[in-house]
């Protein structure tokens, strides 16, 4: 299993470019399961979750090609001759459940696995389900599979009784081919799924009052292919941003081409004392003669802060001056990266869904373990300021989401280097 070691206490300087967004990615792909001809992905992410993802595709049919390269995937769904999403992949990477939707629309039935929980929360479907029965499918609960079956999926009113981006995109998925006018009600409004709808409408797909909460969708008989580009990663821009302010550096990030879609995350991390400005595609941020202030910090729904970065913020509070509250709203147990944060010198005290963090002076190298993707993003953060050396066990969640961390972080002269135990 791969480890990072990592010698903390170099300032990050230099320029790197951001990659496309993950979480846009993994709904188009589970998109192109909606028509027979070609839709080419550009932009593309090179992380592991987009890999199952493209997997999955490939188990159920579809021919995939991918240049990594060139960071374009192709992806022909003309053949799908099988409607299992098994348990091996969906346990993998919970976002497999969004080809349940596609598959039902396009080929009347679906088996797939049941995600379970996982290490952030219990992380429910219940919505994704209820949308799908309302719209007419026929579900079932059995060994661990959801069965659908339907005859066609028909139009329906939709009040979602909570926020959920998961689900929102189910019922994007699931209304584009369906019978009649949709009207989904409390949307996530993430710019992810903004970005999902952009290329459904360029297939054909009628979705309007993107960007709102209140999505009309009227079904339309079939899509076309597309030519789409891909939106970049809030989420990794962010981390770095957080990267280079506790390290004090001075960093650049190019390819940053959805700017309003990092307002509310440029906004909150200036509050610590960073220096960032944004122009023509650019993020530049000086961190260098600021002093860290502590920030309290709620995860919200987009447009508030994303629960993605939380974990990556909590680790900047522990060397910011004064005390910080943090409170995560999305999942349950979103803290797990805490204990080890603690391991390495940092204070800090959960309180059901916050911590208390107080500043300290130093963090120190320890032998830390990653239980999830962002968890594992945040102590690497620690790990870039701490003294001496930190190691970083079970990398793989990092690899899930962040293309080429290590040959990133070392070209902005970070010392880190990946091992094999
Ligand atoms: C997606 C993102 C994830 C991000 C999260 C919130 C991807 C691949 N994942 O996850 O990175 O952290 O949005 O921005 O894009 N819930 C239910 N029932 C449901 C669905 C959700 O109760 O049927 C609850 C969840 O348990 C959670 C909350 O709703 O507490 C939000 O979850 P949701 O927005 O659906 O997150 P995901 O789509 O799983």
């Amino acid at each position: 299993m791969d480890y990072f070691t990592i010698e903390g206490g170099v300032a990050l300087k230099g320029s790197i470019k951001v990659n496309g967004a993950k979480n846009a990615t993994l709904p188009m792909l589970a998109a192109c399961l909606l028509t027979k001809e070609k839709v080419i992905l550009r932009n593309v992410p090179n992380v592991a979750d987009v890999y199952t993802m493209c997997s999955l595709l490939e188990s159920l049919g579809a021919t995939v090609k991918h240049d990594k390269k060139a960071k374009t995937l192709e992806i022909q769904a003309s053949n799908i001759n099988n409607y299992l999403a098994h348990y091996d992949i969906v346990s993998k990477m919970r976002a497999s459940i969004w080809v349940l939707a596609p598959l039902l629309s396009q080929y009347k039935e679906a088996k797939v696995s049941l995600p379970g929980g996982c290490a952030i929360g219990a992380r429910k479907v219940d919505l994704h389900i209820c949308v799908l029965k309302d719209m007419s499918a026929d579900i079932s609960i059995d060994h661990g599979y959801i069965l659908a079956k339907t005859q066609q999926l028909v139009a329906i009113d939709f009040d979602f009784p909570i926020v959920s981006v998961g689900a929102t995109i189910t019922a994007i998925l699931a209304a584009t081919l369906s019978q009649g006018i949709t009207r989904l009600n409390n949307c996530a409004t993430e710019p992810e799924i903004q970005d999902l709808c952009k290329m459904l409408n360029q297939m054909g797909a009628k979705i309007s009052n993107i960007g709102s909460n209140y999505l009309v969708i009227e079904g339309v008989t079939e899509l076309s292919g597309v030519d789409y580009i891909i939106m970049p990663d809030r989420i990794e821009a962010g981390s770095y941003i957080i990267a280079c302010a506790i390290t004090k550096g001075t960093i650049e990030l190019t390819n940053a081409t959805d700017l309003p879609s990092m307002h509310n995350i440029i906004y909150k991390l200036a509050k610590t004392g960073l220096n960032i400005t944004h122009k023509d595609n650019i993020i530049s941020v000086d961190a260098s003669n600021s002093k860290l202030l502590a920030t309290d910090l709620q995860t919200m729904v987009y447009p508030g802060f994303p629960t993605d970065l939380q974990p990556q913020f909590t680790s900047l509070m522990t060397l910011a001056n004064g005390t910080s509250c943090i409170t995560e709203n999305i999942f349950d147990n979103r803290f797990m990266a805490v204990p080890e944060l603690c391991r390495m010198g940092a204070d800090i005290q959960i309180n059901n869904n916050s911590v208390v963090v107080k500043g300290v002076d130093t963090l120190c190298g320890a032998n830390v373990t990653s239980s999830d993707l962002r968890g594992s993003m945040s102590l690497v953060i620690a790990a870039l300021a701490a003294q001496d050396e930190t190691i970083v066990k079970r990398i793989y969640h990092i690899d899930r989401g962040y293309e080429n961390l290590e040959q990133n972080l070392t070209s902005l002269g970070a010392k880190i280097i990946r091992r094999k135990s």
